[in-house]
């Protein structure tokens, strides 16, 4: 069998994160220049499964009981989803360019790439939906409970507008949008910051879901401003969440400092993107003066700067 390779590219949150995981809505669009790759490759004569993994510096013949693994239960979920009870030994060899524990999407480009490689692999054509369901499983069994836009924007390719357990709508953007994504370079991991919200919605309840629904208004309202390509307002609607997010205690100095460096530089608004206490600031602004602003959000300690454009036909080039 000749070797199988499938990509899949980085994300941003552009409105709405943790609220989505209680039901409201939230948009994200997909981030190509970022991606991660699995390459499959035949074992033939032998039995097991290599892993091959140079940005982890890993290289290891996996055991597919070790549940806790997370080669071992993505495989185990993809086996269970297309009803096969064996994989042939085979390598994963797995690269990224997305950094890890950033609120870029590296998990959900993870649980994508390696379906997509290795069912096509295995000789099944998956339509987009199910490629998207089985991303979803294997992103529950790392995440907890994630609300599955990170697997879906990753998925489709193209701006979401998502609500937990209905169908995806797709965003048309009146205007192009140029993004800066200023990484903080402090890691955060998902799957606890969650947890931490979840313990502070149930000691706080009013106080969090107050805040929850501001955001869900927030999100709807910045819909229709990305439709009708109004920027200005788009950016005002990124401050507002950004401080509704600092509120529930998501933001980090290092995090106010960029969003408010994009501001002084001319950007049209910024905010913290994905879970927060970390990761990455995102900043719409003009293209004009992308540049500049990039340069001032280094000196302000970015670790890296990504320049994005989201187009208006498909909406991503
Ligand atoms: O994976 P991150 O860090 O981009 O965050 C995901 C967004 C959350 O709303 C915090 C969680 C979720 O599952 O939606």
């Amino acid at each position: 069998m000749p070797a199988l390779s499938a990509s899949a590219s980085g994300k941003t949150i552009l409105f709405g994160e943790h609220a989505v995981v209680y039901g409201h809505p939230a948009i994200a669009v997909p981030l190509p220049d970022i991606s991660l790759t699995v390459i499959v490759q035949a074992l033939p004569n032998q039995k097991k499964i290599r892993i091959v993994n140079e940005g982890l510096d890993e290289d290891f013949l996996l055991d597919e009981k070790e549940s806790e693994n997370p080669y071992a239960f993505a495989l185990e979920t993809i086996r269970n989803y297309l009803k096969i009870n064996h994989l042939p030994a085979m390598q994963l060899t797995i690269t990224s360019n997305i950094p890890p524990e950033s609120g870029l999407g590296s998990s959900a480009a993870f649980s994508v790439a390696i379906t997509r490689a290795v069912t096509s692999f295995l000789g099944f054509r998956l339509a987009l939906e199910d490629l998207n369901n089985i991303a979803f499983e294997i992103e529950k069994r790392q995440h907890g409970t994630p609300s599955g836009i990170d697997n879906t924007v990753v998925c489709f390719q193209k701006p979401i507008f998502f609500r937990r357990g209905q169908p995806v709508e797709f965003i048309i953007t009146g205007k192009p949008m140029t993004l800066i994504l200023a990484n903080s370079g402090i890691r955060s991991l998902t799957k606890e910051v969650v947890d931490q919200i979840r313990e502070k919605k149930n000691k706080e309840t009013e106080f969090v879901d107050r805040i929850f629904d501001r955001i869900g208004s927030i999100t709807i309202n910045a819909r229709l401003k990305i439709e009708q390509g109004d920027q200005g307002s788009i950016g005002q609607l990124m401050l507002e969440n950004h401080h509704l997010l600092n509120e529930l205690g998501l933001s980090l100095e290092k995090l106010d400092d960029l969003v408010e460096t994009s501001m002084q530089s001319g950007a049209f608004g910024a905010k913290l993107c994905g879970s927060g206490k970390g990761g990455n600031v995102v900043a719409l602004v003009p293209p004009e003066k992308s540049n500049n602003i990039e340069k001032a959000l280094m000196e302000t300690g970015a670790e890296s700067c990504l320049v994005a454009t989201i187009e208006t036909n498909t909406g991503v080039r």
